[in-house]
């Protein structure tokens, strides 16, 4: 129940609207019987210090940032932590004694989903689809991670020649990054979609063609809506392990309640569970 000890947290960006990130964390608030409450704010270009400074004087305990302010909140905050400062992009913000700091745990949770799912990660060969800020997060975190090859394919390709220059300082000991063609996709054990494409409304588009794959490649898919995409679709037709954008956006929201809250891992399984079995 929302009384006068209720903290604030939230989530700001452009646009919000149909974002899950209040369903997961108010869902967290409620099975742990916490005194506090997320919302969503659609904040516009202009009012990205002010939204900022409101949630900062008003107590709130912390707040997630996403697109397309995840760098701006970088030149607000007090500090930042290593590894969102190499990304260049912060997702979580914690009011910690009176200090703002920001993390990013959009590349840690799709880490720790794909461990998860596949523990010999560390030896997979990933090809990742697209170039934006999603994919860079993904890119620097699988480098650091010490995969033995990363493959980058995007529909425009100077925009990924930029992101594989962008990213050399990420897991130097990975000698194998490169730009690919779709004639290379059979080379890789893993793949990552990283783009819009097969979200909703358009949910009959895929990004790639499934039969150019490896047979038994994992597909990732970091688009939720709908939560069965057209590419997880093809994926599980042509016999392939599916994991779902659902997982990963619950795995860093659950790492930024960790850092609000200082959860143990016990709790996270229990609330992963729960909150993957409601969905
Ligand atoms: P984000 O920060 O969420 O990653 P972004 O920076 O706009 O968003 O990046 C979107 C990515 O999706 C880009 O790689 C984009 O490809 P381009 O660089 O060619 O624009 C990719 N993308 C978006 N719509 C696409 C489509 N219809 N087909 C193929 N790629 C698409």
């Amino acid at each position: 129940m929302i009384n006068s000890d209720t903290k604030i947290f939230g989530l700001i960006g452009n646009p919000v609207t149909g974002s899950k990130s209040p369903w997961i964390h108010n869902s967290v608030f409620e099975l742990l019987s916490m005194p506090a409450a997320y919302l969503a704010f659609n904040v516009h270009a202009e009012d990205v210090k002010k939204a900022y400074d409101g949630l900062k004087v008003l107590g709130a305990g912390g707040f997630n940032i996403t697109i397309p302010y995840k760098s701006e909140i970088m030149t607000y905050l007090d500090e930042i932590d290593p590894i969102a400062q190499k990304l260049g992009a912060v997702n979580t913000v914690h009011f910690k004694k009176g200090r703002s700091i920001g993390y990013n745990t959009d590349g840690l949770g799709l880490i720790s989903v794909l461990k998860r799912h596949d523990a010999q990660i560390k030896t997979r060969r990933v090809l990742v689809i697209g170039a934006g800020g999603a994919a860079r997060g993904i890119c620097g975190m699988l480098l650091e991670a010490g995969i033995p090859a990363l493959g980058i394919w995007n529909r425009t390709p100077s925009k990924a020649e930029n992101l594989l220059n962008s990213l050399n300082a990420f897991g130097t000991a990975v000698q194998q990054r490169r730009i690919c063609q779709p004639k290379d996709f059979k080379q890789y054990d893993m793949v990552i979609n990283t783009t819009s494409v097969g979200t909703v409304p358009n949910i009959n588009e895929t990004p790639l063609d499934i039969q150019l794959l490896k047979p038994g490649a994992t597909v990732c898919d970091i688009v939720y809506k709908p939560h069965y995409t057209k590419l997880l679709q093809d994926a599980c037709q042509f016999g392939h392990p599916i994991i779902y954008g659902l997982e990963m956006l619950i795995e860093q929201a659950l790492l930024a309640e960790q850092i609000w809250f200082g959860l143990d891992n016990v709790t996270l399984d229990d609330l992963r569970k729960k909150l993957l079995s409601s969905t």
